[in-house]
């Protein structure tokens, strides 16, 4: 079915328009689309790893326990509030793994099925395709770490840094004007990374959508599980996406930055990580 409001707007007559109503409008799914064949999805499936391996690096174990966890859902899904005041607090690691689980983490396995072998996780994932990555820069607010940038491995529940020391000056820079003081006032700042062709393989520019809709899945995640753990928590969508990729080693292209949080101290001071 032709949708009207598009046949009204100039974009119908004149491929003029921003790019996100030409995005929009032409990564709807439409009904003469084609799918891929199972084969084919299946091969491409089976190749893609369960999040990037960074052989090169020392894997760093992260606990194998949980935190527990002390609010209940209610509490913790109406007590999210962006911090008024943001200042760090020291966090522990098992902490930090637990929210980096239920991020991202891996929940349960597919071995039930004959054909395809990659793990579930904490969050839904469009054709269980899982296209994120989650990376993290503390500049020592986590207990037993060092300075740097990380990379979580879920499969492996270890991490791998890819970089050491203080980079709060290039994380400002990387921010937005009004909030470059941010770096020194959070403990640990969460990247939600994406390589898009996980997802794009399958579902064409609509699979770019997917991308986006599961980063926010797994940030609100991350916020209810930062949340239910004592921590204040702040989601970041101001930042310079290139200065972002370039701190993380990524094409910008291919994988690419999407979306902040920032772990803190909360408001009522009664942080528990
Ligand atoms: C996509 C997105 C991007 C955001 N970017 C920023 C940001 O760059 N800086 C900031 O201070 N807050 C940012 N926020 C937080 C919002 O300002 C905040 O969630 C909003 O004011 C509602 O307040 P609450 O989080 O306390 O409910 C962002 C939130 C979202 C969902």
């Amino acid at each position: 079915m032709l949708n009207t409001k598009w046949l009204e707007t100039e974009l119908a007559s004149e491929s003029s328009g921003t790019a996100w109503e030409q995005f929009h409008e032409c990564s709807k799914t439409g009904h003469y689309d084609i799918g891929l064949p199972t084969e084919r999805v299946v091969e491409e499936m089976n190749g893609l790893y369960e999040s990037l391996p960074y052989r090169n690096l020392a894997s760093i174990a992260l606990p194998d326990a949980l935190a527990p966890v002390e609010r209940g859902f209610a509490e913790t899904v109406l007590g999210r509030i962006t911090p008024s005041a943001i200042r760090p607090v020291s966090i522990s690691l098992l902490a930090l793994r637990t929210i980096l689980h239920f991020a991202y983490g891996l929940t349960r396995d597919n071995h039930d099925n004959a054909h395809i072998h990659r793990a579930f996780r904490s969050v839904p994932s469009g054709g269980a395709l899982y296209p994120l990555e989650l990376y993290f820069y503390h500049s020592g607010f986590v207990e037993g770490l060092p300075p740097g940038i990380f990379h979580y491995s879920p499969e492996a529940n270890a991490l791998h840094q890819v970089s050491s020391g203080n980079c709060d000056d290039q994380l400002s820079r990387a921010l937005v004007e009004f909030q470059r003081d941010l770096p020194s006032k959070l403990s640990v700042t969460i990247f939600i990374t994406a390589l898009f062709n996980r997802s794009v393989f399958k579902y064409r520019d609509k699979g770019y959508r997917f991308t986006l809709l599961e980063a926010g899945h797994v940030a609100q995640n991350i916020n209810l599980g930062a949340t239910a753990l004592g921590l204040g928590v702040i989601n970041l969508g101001g930042f310079h996406d290139r200065l972002i990729d370039d701190m993380l080693g990524l094409d910008g292209l291919n994988h690419s930055i999407l979306y902040l949080n920032g772990l803190c101290a909360r408001d009522d001071d009664d942080a528990r990580g």
